[in-house]
């Protein structure tokens, strides 16, 4: 019995895993884009912007329409998204208007008219904090246990020439703070456009579509400056939409691409307050690792404040010269690790992964593989009954009993 047992059970697993490649079940609608990215587009030899600070453009053209996305380090990094409704549209930066740093207008997409939403995503600052109780939670910290910020728009950058990588749409900012803690440390942020759907190779192996990209954040090597110091990121959201006021925690499954987390965190704009319909997104999944090569062991939990609107546009260059009429401010803090986690000063590295994109998010599905082995583990007892008697039903119908033969 087990011979055909395991072969019926191969042929279940082979089938579904290539039924479902063709029906697309796990590879959600197939969208693509044709995806090129420039570094500093349409500057010339009038003027130089300041020593590791670019603008990097990724245009990524679908099938009538067009996704941009923008990565500039002058002033605090960010990571803009402009999706229009043309395959054709265009970016147009007024470069001397743009580094005098106070030219809003100065970074267009034309046909403006075409734009159908926009969004942008703006790393602020660094909060570290002495976690003397280990508490991990920097919302309840009385304000002496808080070290003035490292503020991000104040970093010195690294050339951006080397790390832009225009064939794989990926560019990497590294920079640090002028401080004497932060001499041996590096702020990190990897870059990565796509032209289709797919997984991150590192974890949290966040899905991503033709509609987004990702960005992955590590700090390292900075000298603590307690003997119990956590970090805090701040995030700052700008949108065209209205930013939703709460982060939503949408329960996800435990596959073999992130273990042991079941949650996924999505921060979402909608067309109006109320609205349900999602017009852009950010995304992670709510975990932060502790080693540049990590092992189940090595992940930590982190956690994010409520968004809290703000008044005035965040410190980037980019939003700054983008965002002219009408958008919404909002930030919040994520802060990394639990209470009885390591602190910083442990491994000195800390790294988290977050995706932005336009449309629907990507929705997390359970895996092939999962879903194979719970088939074949359902599925074999009732198409071995199935088989069993269509060959029953066969051979009673090929085979008359002999009693039955007719007599000449
Ligand atoms: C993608 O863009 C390149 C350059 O713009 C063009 O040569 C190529 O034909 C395009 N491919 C498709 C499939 O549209
Ligand atoms: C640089 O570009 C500007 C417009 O973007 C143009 O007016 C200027 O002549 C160009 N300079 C050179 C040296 O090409
Ligand atoms: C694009 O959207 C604008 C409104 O935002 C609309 O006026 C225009 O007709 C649309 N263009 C296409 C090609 O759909
Ligand atoms: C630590 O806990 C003690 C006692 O609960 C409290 O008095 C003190 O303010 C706390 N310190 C910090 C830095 O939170
Ligand atoms: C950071 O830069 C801003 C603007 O350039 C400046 O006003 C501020 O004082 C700087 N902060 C620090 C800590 O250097
Ligand atoms: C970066 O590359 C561009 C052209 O590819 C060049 O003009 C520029 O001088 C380079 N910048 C640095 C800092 O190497
Ligand atoms: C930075 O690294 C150098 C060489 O490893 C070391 O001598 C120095 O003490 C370090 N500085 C800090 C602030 O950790
Ligand atoms: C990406 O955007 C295009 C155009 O808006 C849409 O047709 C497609 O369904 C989207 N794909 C995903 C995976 O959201
Ligand atoms: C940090 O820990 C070291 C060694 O455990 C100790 O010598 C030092 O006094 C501590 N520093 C502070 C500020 O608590
Ligand atoms: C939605 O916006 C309206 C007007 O801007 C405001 O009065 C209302 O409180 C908002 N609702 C929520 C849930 O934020
Ligand atoms: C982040 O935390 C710091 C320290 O508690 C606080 O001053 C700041 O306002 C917070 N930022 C946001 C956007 O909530």
């Amino acid at each position: 019995m087990t011979g055909p047992a395991h072969t019926v059970q191969f042929c279940a697993l082979v089938s579904l895993l290539f039924i479902s490649r063709c029906y697309g079940l796990f590879s959600g609608d197939g969208y693509r884009r044709n995806v090129s990215m420039e570094l500093n587009p349409g500057l010339n030899g009038s003027v130089a912007p300041p020593p590791g600070v670019g603008l990097i453009h990724v245009r990524a053209v679908g099938s009538g329409d067009t996704l941009h996305v923008l990565l500039s380090n002058l002033g605090a990094p960010a990571l803009l998204l402009a999706h229009t409704n043309s395959s054709s549209s265009s970016l147009r930066v007024d470069w001397p208007a743009f580094l005098s740093g106070q030219a809003s207008g100065s970074v267009k997409v034309e046909p403006e008219g075409s734009v159908q939403f926009s969004g942008a995503a703006v790393f602020t600052r660094l909060w570290e904090y002495d976690d003397a109780n280990d508490t991990a939670d920097p919302e309840h910290q009385p304000a002496s246990s808080f070290f003035p910020p490292y503020e991000l728009q104040n970093f010195s950058w690294e050339d951006l020439n080397k790390s832009v990588n225009v064939a794989e749409h990926t560019a990497t900012l590294c920079g640090a703070d002028r401080s004497d803690t932060f001499t041996n440390g590096s702020f990190c942020l990897a870059f990565a456009a796509f032209e289709s759907e797919g997984r991150g190779q590192a974890w949290p192996k966040l899905l991503h579509s033709a509609n987004s990209s990702q960005i992955q954040m590590w700090l390292e090597g900075v000298t603590p400056r307690s003997n119990h110091s956590r970090f805090a990121l701040e995030l700052q959201a700008v949108s065209s939409g209205e930013l939703r006021q709460k982060v939503d925690v949408i329960k996800s499954i435990d596959d073999e691409y992130t273990p042991s987390i079941f949650k996924l965190s999505q921060w979402a704009s909608s067309p109006t307050n109320t609205s349900s319909r999602v017009l852009g997104y950010t995304q992670w999944k709510p975990v932060a690792y502790l080693k540049a090569n990590p092992v189940t062991e090595d992940s930590t939990p982190c956690r994010n404040s409520e968004p809290t609107p703000q008044g005035q546009l965040p410190p980037s260059g980019l939003v700054k010269a983008f965002f002219t009429e009408e958008y919404k401010a909002s930030g919040l803090n994520m802060s990394f690790g639990i209470s009885g986690n390591p602190f910083y000063g442990t491994s000195e590295y800390l790294s988290w992964t977050v995706l932005l994109g336009v449309g629907s998010p990507p929705l997390e599905s359970f895996s092939p593989l999962v879903i194979a082995i719970m088939a074949v583990g359902l599925g074999t007892p009732l198409v071995l009954i199935l088989f069993g008697g269509i060959y029953i039903c066969i051979r009673k119908a090929t085979h008359q009993p002999d009693g039955y033969r007719p007599i000449n």
